[in-house]
């Protein structure tokens, strides 16, 4: 993806292409933190990544992909791992940190466009997308596949949590099965292991969430 050239001060993107999301919805994602807390931003973590950590799922360095204020983020450093949460809004970062430090929890948090993570340089073992790849459109998913993929070791897992079009009561953003396998596929690096109906809670669904895929995805 390319960038725009210069960084003015008051850039709400600072130099980043906005997303279809930011596009679509005209503001940027540091806006909806702004306002109160987001309709996805629930306050502790997703119960799937609760179930997914005490199953031993998350394993040496782990990266948390569009990380928002941090509990997923926080829950996986719970466990003793090292992990790192990065995210383009900075109120989702400032509030991620205020909470590590209320906790006394020893966990990362950065500025990153998920589209460059290669620039983070480093690597992980394990990547979480929490709602994240639902976001983009088209191309973007293309270029997210490989932007994941140049920062996860060979042999390493991405997991991802996003809507499903499984209804009823769908989330905002839902996803097809083949949409999952169009973007993660060997041309990208990425072999899908396993897609499992799962659930994503909101703050608008009720206690037993909407619908979701949880997605096994296996770094070639
Ligand atoms: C639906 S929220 C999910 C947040 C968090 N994972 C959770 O479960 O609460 C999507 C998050 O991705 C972030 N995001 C969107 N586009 C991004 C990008 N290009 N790079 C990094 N983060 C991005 C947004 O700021 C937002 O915090």
């Amino acid at each position: 993806m390319s960038e725009r050239s210069g960084t003015l001060a008051d850039d709400p993107f600072r130099g980043r292409q906005p997303t279809s999301h930011e596009r679509q919805h005209g503001r940027p994602w540091e806006a909806s933190y702004q306002d109160g807390p987001p309709p996805w931003d629930i306050g502790h973590p997703q119960p799937a990544i609760v179930r997914l950590a005490s199953e031993g799922g998350f394993a040496g360095a782990v990266l948390d992909a569009g990380c928002g204020t941090g509990e997923n983020t926080l829950h996986i450093a719970s466990l003793g791992l090292s992990v790192l949460g990065v995210d383009v809004a900075e109120t989702a970062l400032a509030m991620a940190r205020e909470k590590a430090a209320n906790r006394g929890a020893e966990v990362e948090f950065a500025t990153a466009d998920a589209f460059q993570l290669k620039r983070l340089g480093r690597m992980f073992q394990t990547v979480l997308d929490c709602g994240l790849f639902h976001t983009f459109e088209g191309d973007e998913r293309t270029q997210y596949a490989a932007s994941l993929a140049s920062v996860t070791e060979h042999d390493g897992t991405l997991y991802l949590l996003c809507f499903s079009d499984d209804g009823p009561d769908t989330g905002p953003h839902p996803i097809r099965q083949e949409e999952l396998r169009a973007a993660f596929n060997p041309s990208s690096g990425w072999n899908v292991v396993a897609i499992e109906p799962d659930r994503i809670q909101t703050r608008f669904h009720g206690d037993d969430g909407a619908p979701a895929w949880f997605a096994t995805i296996k770094r070639i």
